[in-house]
């Protein structure tokens, strides 16, 4: 019997849409609460799958599951696993593809929307008995910058699935989408009418940068002041990707100093932040609590896509979404298939 165990799933998960693809085959799902790789080791070492839910998979972690096959990630980020680690040891990675790149695309641009509309602004004074007092700022004499967004430059950093799916909706909006990305080839951008441009074009040309990078090694931190310094102050900043690709100080510095017009913002380096964050209280910030992947429909479809993936690396065939290709051949040699 193949043992797999969710590791601190929330208590009221059932696991109803993920057993869809496993009882069939005879496989249930465990929960295992741990709070170090000691727990977790002395509990699960011999366990054939692993989910990690609100837990990070260390390298050691990885190295102590001797029979460990397969490590699912319920997001499309997988930083909270040690994926190298994974490699060396012949254990698949998957992610979750595309099942929500529709719904981070469209968070995206209801950010942006938000923030280049003064959406939270206009919000705030129409329902506080304020709706002449705005209006005095936009008509007859407009006093509030407020851009058209149509005829505008959208920048895009990272050339990935959300990227291009928030291009097509810059494209449907009349922007002009440029784009950098290193490791996608040029005949991807030109697919989707997209210029390729150096990661300092996007922060220079962009009346909007909106960012998109997986947090790994290299992105870390990525995101700082010099680039900050490149936009237009009339620019915004979006990001929905991982708040630790950004060092926030550059951000907030930039906001303050009015070098920026504002941003949107789905993440953040400390999740949840600390109240004293400034970006917590700046009134030309829009910020959402890392969730731009939830629908109705991706609540559901996340949750079939895990237990069918798990099942197919149980029956030993490849699942769709495998981050860790290089883990193939070492997976195959594994052994203990249920078929
Ligand atoms: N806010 C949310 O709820 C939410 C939901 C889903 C995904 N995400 C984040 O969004 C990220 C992107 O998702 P995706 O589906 O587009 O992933 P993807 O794997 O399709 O695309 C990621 C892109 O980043 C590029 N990239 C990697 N390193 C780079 C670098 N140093 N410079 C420039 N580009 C680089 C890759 O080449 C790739 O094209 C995920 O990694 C995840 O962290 C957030």
């Amino acid at each position: 019997m193949a043992r797999v165990v969710a590791v601190n799933a929330h208590p009221e998960v059932t696991f109803e849409h993920e057993l869809e693809a496993l009882t069939p085959i005879g496989v249930a799902i465990e929960r295992l609460r741990v709070g170090s790789d000691e727990e977790l080791l002395a509990a699960a070492a011999d366990a054939d799958v692993v989910v990690p839910m609100g837990y990070r998979l260390s390298a050691a972690a990885v190295a102590g599951l001797v029979h460990c096959r397969h490590i699912p990630s319920g997001g499309i980020g997988v930083d909270h696993i040690d994926v190298e680690a994974a490699t060396a040891h012949g254990i698949l990675v998957t992610n979750m593809a595309d099942t929500f790149v529709e719904e981070v695309a469209n968070h995206t641009w209801m950010l942006l929307l938000l923030v280049a509309r003064r959406g939270l602004w206009l919000h705030g004074m129409a329902t506080s008995g304020r709706w002449a007092e705005a209006l005095d700022q936009l008509f007859p004499v407009q006093r509030l910058a407020m851009p058209r967004v149509t005829g505008q430059t959208l920048g895009l950093v990272s050339f990935g699935r959300i990227a291009r799916a928030v291009a097509r909706r810059a494209q449907a909006f009349g922007m002009e989408v440029v784009a950098f990305d290193p490791y996608v080839a040029d005949d991807v951008f030109a697919a989707h009418g997209v210029e390729r441009v150096s990661v300092d074009e996007v922060f220079r040309r962009g009346d909007v940068v909106s960012c998109h990078l997986p947090w790994t090694a290299e992105t870390t931190l990525m995101i700082g002041e010099r680039y900050f310094r490149l936009m237009k102050p009339s620019a915004i900043f979006l990001n929905t990707g991982r708040g630790k690709v950004v060092d926030e100080r550059g951000l907030i510095r930039a906001l303050e100093e009015g070098r920026i017009a504002g941003a949107g913002l789905d993440v953040l380096e400390q999740e949840p932040p600390d109240p004293a964050n400034p970006l917590l209280r700046m009134a030309n910030v829009a910020i959402t609590p890392h969730m731009a992947s939830v629908s109705d429909v991706s609540s559901v479809a996340r949750r079939r896509l895990l237990g069918r993936q798990i099942a197919d690396a149980l029956l030993a065939r490849v699942p769709v979404g495998v981050v860790n290709p290089a883990a193939l051949e070492s997976w195959r040699g594994r052994g203990r298939w249920l078929v």
